[in-house]
């Protein structure tokens, strides 16, 4: 029973550049990722993300570290490999003048489909990803919606057993990417499909993914459940208080438990650490005041990319 899809140890990657030394994409690279969780790839443009899930669908090599996917090797066994994964990736590009059953037919008998197989395996997936209505309009003519879903059956195709998925929502509408999200669940439950992917989309990435891992720079800053990376950055809670009359904002910024404050005429934001008791506190400061409005939000792992980031 294989228990990890990635074991990933010093993974390092350089692109050679035609004058100089080349650039360090990815510097020492190391995390495992179990079967049966949604792993998220997040960083900041340029950090490295596609260059990884490139190297973990066996694409391209690293020049260093050891790789095993499924447990497999990622050098010597890329074959295998390569039957048992799949990737879809933000813009698809398939054979244009092909319709959407062309091009499940034509990538199902790359996948060494054919005959009654093919046909019923290529029909399930226009199906699972309701393309029915689209089935016979060329690529060209279709929507970047339905591209992306086309791509996503294409990468069942194989009934692959790890899913790589670079940027599966960038760039569609909002109800589009939830019905993607929610196909991206379905399979990941329904089929048993271990599943890494790459998002720029903070609340998808909290939606789907069990862990997380940050990239900075080619190197892993974080990695952990979107809940942890949340408390244990120390972020605080956001309190913004909307108000009438006078408060003692000097004292509002000296009290334990404020960590940072922002304040203009009848409004103060603060960051707060509620551990310290410190609603309570804030809210004796107003007393002489009205308070018309108290708004409480926890940081989000768009708070967390931005600390992460910098
Ligand atoms: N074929 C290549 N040759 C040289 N440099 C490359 C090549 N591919 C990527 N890079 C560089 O490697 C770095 C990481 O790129 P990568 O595409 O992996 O980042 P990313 O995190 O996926 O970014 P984005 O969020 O924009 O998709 C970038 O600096 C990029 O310019
Ligand atoms: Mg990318």
């Amino acid at each position: 029973m294989i228990e990890k899809s990635v074991e990933a140890k010093g993974i390092c990657k350089r692109y050679k550049s035609f004058l100089g030394t080349g650039t360090t994409v990815l510097n020492n690279i190391s995390l495992d990722i179990d079967v049966g969780e949604i792993f998220g790839l997040l960083g900041p443009n340029g950090s490295g993300k596609t260059t990884l899930i490139s190297i973990f669908s066996t694409l391209i090599y690293p020049e260093q570290g050891s790789l095993s996917i499924m447990g497999l090797d990622a050098r010597r066994d890329r074959g295998e490999i390569r039957k048992i994964i799949n990737i879809s990736t933000a813009k698809p590009n398939f054979p244009w003048s092909l319709t959407v059953r062309e091009n499940l037919r034509h990538y199902g008998m790359l996948y060494g489909l054919y005959g009654s197989g093919l046909s019923r395996t290529v029909e399930d997936q226009i199906d699972a990803f309701e393309l029915g209505d689209f089935r016979d309009l060329k690529f060209e003519d279709l929507s970047t919606g339905i591209k992306q879903r086309l791509s996503l059956a294409k990468s069942m195709l194989n009934h692959p057993r790890l899913l790589f998925l670079d940027e599966p929502t960038t760039g569609l509408d909002p109800d589009i990417s939830i019905k993607i999200r929610a196909l991206i669940r379905r399979i990941h439950e329904e089929e048993n499909v271990a599943v890494v992917l790459s998002t720029h989309y903070m609340p998808e990435a909290e939606m789907l993914c069990d862990r997380i891992a940050f990239l900075r720079k080619g190197e892993v800053v974080a990695l952990d459940t979107p809940q942890n990376l949340k408390n244990h950055l120390g972020l605080g809670e956001r309190v913004v208080i909307t108000y009438s009359g006078q408060a003692d904002i000097g004292a509002l910024g000296r009290l334990p438990g404020v960590l940072g404050l922002k304040s203009e005429i009848g409004r103060v934001e603060m960051v707060i650490d509620r551990s310290e008791d410190s609603v309570d506190r804030i809210v004796k400061l107003f007393q002489e005041a009205k308070i018309l409005d108290i708004n409480i939000k926890e940081p989000d792992l768009e708070d967390v990319f931005i600390e992460l980031a910098r």
